[in-house]
């Protein structure tokens, strides 16, 4: 029987999605019957898929329950991937203080929920961290549910009241907040996003700073992306972050697919910026055979 495929989006975020285009025409080469399916369609009969891919369901961001209360709904009647513990354990940067517990080294972080004082974190993240590391001169204000950049932020060691007003205003927007050193290599090297299927190392890219010292914002498109190749301690410290989750997880096989975002820090180590493991734009433009690789790892789960 031939197996069928959800590749699963939203319908304002399908036209952005430039990986989907490669990986269907993948799945055709394969055989493998792939159909686009929009999260939000009551009409998708997602128990007669041998299995659901999230790919490009972006617009969950700012309807979180209800996206993790559709992957609870679909998971049992198909195979939802990546599984839906593991979607909510990474939209949430939280998971960052996890993966510093188990070695993995990350972007240090310090987090502050709304009922905190602010001003008493603040100086104490700014004692501990930026004592340690004085070249550091400004932080990164950020929300701990977030994409695209959205409200990130950075500020001088010198303008805490900007950076504390600033921790106010999202503490009332309810979000829970993250604070970092800013990491100046971002500015020179990039970042470097590194993709994964089956916990096999697949390609890289290096993605453009996207705060800039005037405060403009960007978000990251095309055109701030370029291929590259990870160096081997990126692809040691993403392999061990995949590894870690995994272990916090308690899953059995690994990722389907994961992104790990890394900046260097000023001592020239990697760190972890970010994990995208539930729907993760994979840059397979950027890299030949990438999307052969996601299908067949895909049809091997599903026994195509
Ligand atoms: N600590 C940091 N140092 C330097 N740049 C950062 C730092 N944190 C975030 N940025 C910049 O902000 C962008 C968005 O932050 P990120 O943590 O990747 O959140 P998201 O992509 O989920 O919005 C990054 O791509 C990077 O350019
Ligand atoms: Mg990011």
């Amino acid at each position: 029987m031939m197996k069928t495929l959800a590749l699963v989006t939203s319908a304002g975020s399908l036209p952005i999605d430039v990986d989907m285009p490669l990986l269907l025409q993948a799945c055709r080469s394969l055989g493998l019957h792939a159909e686009v399916c929009d999260w939000e369609d009551p009409d998708v009969p997602w128990g007669r898929f041998d299995a659901a891919v999230l790919r490009s369901p972006w617009n969950y961001v700012d309807a979180l329950p209800a996206f993790m209360a559709w992957c609870d709904r679909v998971a049992p009647v198909t195979r939802l991937f990546n599984p839906p513990q593991v979607a909510r354990w990474s939209l949430d940067k939280r998971y960052l203080s996890d993966l510093a517990r188990l070695g993995v080294p990350v972007v240090p972080s310090c987090f502050v929920a709304p009922q905190d004082n602010v001003d008493a974190v603040l100086h104490g993240f700014l004692h501990d961290f930026l004592k340690s590391q004085p070249q550091a001169a400004e932080i990164v204000v950020k929300p701990t549910v977030g994409a695209y950049s959205r409200d990130v932020q950075r500020f001088h060691r010198d303008r805490l009241d900007l950076a504390a007003g600033y921790i106010r205003t999202l503490h009332a927007r309810c979000h829970q907040v993250i604070l970092q050193p800013y990491l100046s290599s971002i500015d020179r090297d990039g970042e470097t996003n590194l993709a994964f299927f089956d916990g096999q190392y697949s390609h890289a890219i290096r993605k453009s700073a996207m705060l800039m010292a005037d405060g403009t914002v960007h978000v990251p498109t095309q055109d701030l992306r370029q291929a590259r190749d990870a160096d081997a301690d990126e692809q040691a410290v993403a392999g061990a972050a995949l590894r870690a989750a995994a272990l916090h997880l308690g899953l059995r096989e690994p990722l389907l697919y994961a992104r790990v975002d890394l900046v260097r820090n000023d001592e020239g180590q990697p760190m972890v910026l970010e994990l995208e493991i539930c729907e993760p734009s994979l840059n397979l433009p950027f890299a030949e055979g990438s999307a052969l690789r996601f299908a067949q790892a895909m049809a091997r789960r599903v026994g195509h």
